[in-house]
């Protein structure tokens, strides 16, 4: 499979969008775009963006706000890690909890999966906080990865925030928009 990548649209849900079914090999996450997305974005709590190709979904990703916190690292010995996510923020202004946006879920078609699809969302959601004006500040990009993500999330210079969830299903990761 191929495609031409100046083809690809992204265009955000809005309620109206009409939705056909979905599969990208996770149950969960083909179910929440035929029937919670729109919930999310009624209720405020995500808002969902579609990557198109014609007139085909190839992948979605939804987005929040979030904070990335001192508290999620609770080893002591770990308190040096969050020196790291803030060794670029001046002393003056380092915080307990930094303003962040979490891409909630991301998931691209099965049939389009390998072809830099989801490096692509990754770059376009750098590049939303980037080039674009925003009303409130914004230091990080967060994701709650799946274990099996998670050298897809590392190839594109997301970091652990911490061990504590080594050995779960789920790692909290994390991407400084100022290391672009
Ligand atoms: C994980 C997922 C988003 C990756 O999207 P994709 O379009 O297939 O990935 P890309 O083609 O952009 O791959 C970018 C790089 O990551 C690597 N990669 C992709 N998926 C990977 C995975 N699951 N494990 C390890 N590496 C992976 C690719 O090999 C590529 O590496 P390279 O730069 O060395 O060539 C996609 O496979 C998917 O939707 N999976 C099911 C749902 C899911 O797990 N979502 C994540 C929820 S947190």
């Amino acid at each position: 499979m191929n495609f031409d990548i100046d083809k690809v649209k992204i265009m955000r849900l809005e309620e109206d969008t009409a939705l056909v079914s979905f599969e990208c090999g996770d149950t969960d996450l083909n179910d929440f775009l035929l029937n919670d997305a729109k919930n999310y974005l009624k209720s405020m709590l995500a808002v969902t963006y579609l990557l198109k190709i014609n007139d085909e979904t190839v992948a979605y990703f939804c987005l929040s706000y979030d904070g990335l916190t001192r508290s999620a690292i609770l080893r002591e010995e770990e308190k040096a890690l969050w020196n790291k996510v803030g060794r670029k923020i001046p002393n003056s202004k380092r915080r307990r909890t930094y303003p962040a946006v979490k891409i909630g879920r991301l998931a691209v078609s099965k049939k389009y999966s390998g072809l830099g699809i989801g490096r692509l969302i990754i770059k376009a959601v750098v590049m939303m906080y980037l080039t674009e004006q925003h009303h409130a500040g914004c230091r990080f990009i967060t994701v709650d990865a799946y274990r099996s993500a998670l050298s897809f999330y590392e190839k594109n210079n997301f970091r652990f925030l911490t061990t504590k969830d080594l050995e779960d299903d789920i790692r909290t990761m994390y991407f400084d928009l100022k290391s672009v």
